[in-house]
């Protein structure tokens, strides 16, 4: 019997890990057992808890509590306590997700004790060296053992980066998997556009949030438009919500009211990755509020548009996108990744 530790710490990890715990409980249990390690990064309920009672994932079984600080203090802590972790020398390998500070820290903590580190969403990039993501994404990819590239393209990336062939694993996208598993058949309500912004360089330059906000606010004129804060979004706000009175604000939403959300809307405004693939895998077109995306294939096939921070772009966009079926190309798996991300792994242990 294998032991792998499951490090996540943000809210897009927690829904990630039921994908995989949940076929490997199903499927694997017999040859593979799972600890998960939650660092603490989000911590209020509806970031983290909620999740892990609405997906039935386990309790962690180990929480470190690390919370909200700069960067390098974050990581830096969350290093130390994993190194700690990892030092009693329980586990075969390391499991992180996507581009966090939690997936760096874990990462990064396991290769230098010589623990595997598989990666799953390898390979992804935005070009963009000014995102805090795009510096953890390049730098776990290149300390990790197997990589699961979720698209043709993340795969492509790694090779162009001269990462062995034998380590990159076309899975397919566990967020896939997790979208055909909860999102509701038929939508439910009268239809809405559905936003989200949470990224640093939206909710920390007043101007761009500005921008994104007026342009929100004229569409939500005409139409029901739903915005869940995230807390780092709130702060910004502050008091000043009342300036854009036609949006609906809320608190952050639970996973599976985010895609009942999705499936009720017309077009799906955000800066979110996550939100731009399921909204794709829900057939919506995407409005993305930024310069560049990871995600390349939704944009390529006319389902999503980049339009940053331009008001008049992100009007014009979604008033192009919305109600249309945008093209649904396979690019993303056959929706189960958790499965073959797990067989891969087990052919690991076996071979080595
Ligand atoms: C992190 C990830 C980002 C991911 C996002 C998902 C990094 C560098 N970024 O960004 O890739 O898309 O999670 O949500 O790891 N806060 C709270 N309560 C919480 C969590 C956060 O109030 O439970 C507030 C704090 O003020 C904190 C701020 O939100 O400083 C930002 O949180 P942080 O975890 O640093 O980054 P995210 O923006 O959530």
């Amino acid at each position: 019997m294998k032991k792998i530790l499951t490090v996540v710490g943000a809210r897009p990890q927690f829904i990630k890990a039921a994908a995989i715990s949940h076929e490997l409980r199903e499927h694997f249990a017999d040859r593979l057992a799972e600890d998960l390690l939650h660092t603490g990064q989000h911590y209020d309920d509806v970031m983290s808890a909620r999740f892990f009672a609405e997906l039935d994932l386990p309790t962690p079984t180990v929480n470190l509590g690390i919370g909200s600080a700069p960067h390098g203090e974050q990581t830096a802590r969350m290093l130390t306590a994993i190194e700690q972790v990892l030092s009693t020398g329980t586990y075969d390998g390391l499991l992180v997700y996507g581009d966090t500070n939690s997936t760096l820290a874990g990462a990064l903590a396991a290769a230098k004790m010589g623990v595997p580190v598989f990666h799953v969403e390898a390979g992804l990039r935005s070009w963009n060296r000014a995102m805090p993501e795009e510096l953890n994404r390049v730098l776990t990819d290149h300390v990790s053992t197997l990589l699961f590239a979720p698209t043709r393209t993340a795969a492509d990336n790694l090779r162009r980066e001269g990462i062995d062939e034998s380590t990159i694993i076309l899975s397919g996208d566990i967020m896939l998997d997790n979208a055909l598993r909860y999102a509701p058949a038929e939508p439910e309500g009268e239809p809405i556009i559905l936003a989200t912004v949470h990224r640093d360089f939206n909710t920390d330059i007043p101007e761009r949030l500005d921008h994104i906000l007026t342009a929100l606010d004229t569409l939500a004129a005409t139409h029901t438009l739903l915005l869940p804060l995230h807390p780092r979004t709130r702060k910004s706000l502050g008091t000043s919500t009342s300036k854009f009175p036609h949006i609906q604000f809320c608190d952050p939403l639970s996973y599976r009211q985010t895609l009942a959300a999705i499936k009720r809307s017309q077009v799906v405004i955000t800066d979110s990755g996550g939100l731009q693939k399921e909204a794709f895998f829900c057939g919506r077109g995407c409005v993305v509020l930024r310069p560049e995306t990871e995600w390349t294939e939704i944009v390529d096939c006319g389902a999503a548009i980049l339009a940053d921070d331009n008001p008049e772009q992100i009007v014009s966009a979604a008033r192009s996108l919305a109600g249309k079926q945008p093209p649904q190309p396979s690019a993303f798996g056959d929706g189960h990744a958790a499965r073959h991300i797990l067989d891969a792994i087990m052919r690991y242990f076996n071979d080595f």
